[in-house]
This record gives C-alpha cells, structure tokens and sequence, in this order.
C-alpha cells in the first residue's frame, strides 16, 4: 500500500463536496449524461476538459462553462476507441489544467445489434471497442498521469446485469464496464485512485430520442415506455449527481462499487 486514503470524519460537508482545485476529463461531453456530468463537476469547483468525437460541441459547451463559473475549461475531440487518441486527451488535459484528478469514461454506444443469428461481427465487435476498450484506456492513460490519487467513474448500465433483446452487443460491454471497474479498482488502489462505476436505467438523452445506427425513435415512443417507479424517466442530472458523489471525497472510501440509478427499475 502505498498511502492509506484520507480520513474525511472531520471533514466539513461543504469541503467534502467541493471540487475547487480539481482537474476532471468527461468523455461524450457534447451532448446528454456527458454534458451534465461536466456541468455538475463545474459547478463544484473543478475545472474540466470536456471531450468527445464532436470537438466543436465541446468547445462550444466548454465556453459556456467557462463564462459561467470564471475557471479554466477546454473542449477537445477524442475518439475513445483510438488510444493514440486518449492519450492525446489525457497529455492535453495536463497540459492545460496542470494535472488529472478525476476522469469520467462516459462516451459509449447503444446500437441495436439485432438477433444474434443475423448479427454483424464488425458492428459486435465496435460495440466493445467504444463501451469497454474506450474504458480502459481512459483509466490507463488517467491513471497514468494522477499524481496524487484521484477518482475514475464508468457508465455501466442496468443491462450491465440483465439480458435485453436485440441490445446483445451493448449488454455484454456493459457486463464488461461492471467487471472492469472492480478490476481498475483493485489494480490502481496502491496508486490512491479510486474507480466506481455508475448503472443508469432509462434516461431521456439525444442518443436514446434519436437512436443510433439507423435506429430511429422519438420523443412520442418514449412516451410509450412506462416510466420509472418513481415516476418519471429519468434525466442526464439523475446520473451526474451521483457520478459527483462518487468523484468526491464524500465517496472517498468507495471503490469498485456500482451505484444503479434507476429509481427502482431493476428492484
Ligand atoms: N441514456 C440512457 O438511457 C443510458 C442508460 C444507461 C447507460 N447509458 C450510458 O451513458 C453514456 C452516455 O449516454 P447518452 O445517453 O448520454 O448518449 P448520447 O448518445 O446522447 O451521447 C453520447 C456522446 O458520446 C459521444 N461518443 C460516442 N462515441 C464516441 C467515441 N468513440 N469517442 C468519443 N465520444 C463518443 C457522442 O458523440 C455523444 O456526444 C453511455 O456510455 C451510455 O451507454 C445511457
């Protein structure tokens, strides 16, 4: 063991919570439970490079955020499946916010994949590069460079742990993202990094209104879809209060742990 992990029992809740003096990267921060993420991780203190394969909608986010709170921001373009790419993102990171605290593989694809008697081996195997390989090399090159421990959060899924029709690949990545995280989690705990991982159920995103790979539903068929028990869909702000929970130091004994956020879904 290399440092045991803080003991926060003194700790004011108002400090626990703060980000102030933070460095976070959020992958798929253009658009969705990205964007909120990055915009919580803000509004706590940090300051944040938002990344995506759309670099001018993160530059444009970033920019708002930046006038919004007074602190160093930046967008940039990544693909997470790349890893000359994310390490790229990561060296840019460091470059211009000095150091790496917490990073958020969030980026990730929900393809329907079909019937796996009909199913694309190339579409199956993208899947797993974005949703689990993207993982991966955000928390390498993340870890790599946290000097001073830090705190790594994945999106898994409910379908991390159940089956669901015609979403085989996504299902099994998301399976994968759980296993992953427990993994990270023991692996980097020597270097004082936290990971954890967060399993949202349904939640209202541009990727899930507009579908992905020629899937096509709107706003109209969700409203189809029962909502959760707790009465509502769920919505990008649901997921990202948590992913700021287990990013912060109120989470600071907390790894290798899933959090679902499905307000009883799955119960
Ligand atoms: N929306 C849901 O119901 C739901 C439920 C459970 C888990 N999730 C997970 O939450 C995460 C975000 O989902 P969302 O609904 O906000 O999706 P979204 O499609 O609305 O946004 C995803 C963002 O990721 C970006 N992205 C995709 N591939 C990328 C790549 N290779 N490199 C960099 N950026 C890339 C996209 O450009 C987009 O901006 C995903 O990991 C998803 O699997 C979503």
């Amino acid at each position: 063991m290399a440092f045991p992990v803080a003991d926060h029992s003194a700790t004011p809740l108002a400090d626990l919570v703060s980000l102030a003096g933070r460095a976070a990267v959020v992958t798929g921060a253009a658009r969705g439970i990205g964007a909120a993420i990055a915009a919580r991780l803000a509004e706590a203190g940090a300051e944040v490079v938002l990344a995506d394969l759309d670099g001018e909608g993160t530059t444009a986010a970033a920019k708002e955020l930046e006038a919004k709170h007074g602190r160093r921001m930046a967008g940039a373009r990544v693909d997470v499946a790349d890893e000359a790419s994310v390490a790229a993102l990561a060296d840019l990171a460091v470059e211009r916010l000095g150091r790496i605290d917490i990073w958020v593989n969030n980026a990730g694809i929900f393809p329907h994949t079909g019937r796996v008697v009909d199913a694309d081996a190339a579409a199956f195997d993208t899947v797993l590069d974005v949703n689990v390989s993207g993982t991966f090399l955000g928390a390498r090159e993340a870890a790599r460079r946290m000097a001073d421990g830090g705190s790594i959060v994945n999106l898994a899924s409910i379908t991390s742990f159940a089956a669901r029709s015609g979403l085989t690949a996504y299902s099994t990545s998301k399976h994968a993202v759980v296993g992953l995280t427990r993994n990270l989690a023991r692996d980097l705990a020597p270097l004082g990094i936290r990971v954890n991982a967060v399993a949202p159920g349904l939640i209202v995103t541009p990727g899930v209104l507009g579908g992905s790979a020629g899937e096509t539903r709107s706003a109209d068929a969700l409203a189809t879809r029962p909502a959760a028990p707790l009465g509502r869909h769920g919505l990008p702000d649901d997921v990202a209060r948590v992913v700021l929970f287990l990013a912060s130091d109120l989470a600071g004994f907390v790894s290798g742990a899933t959090i679902v956020v499905d307000a009883a879904d799955t119960a």
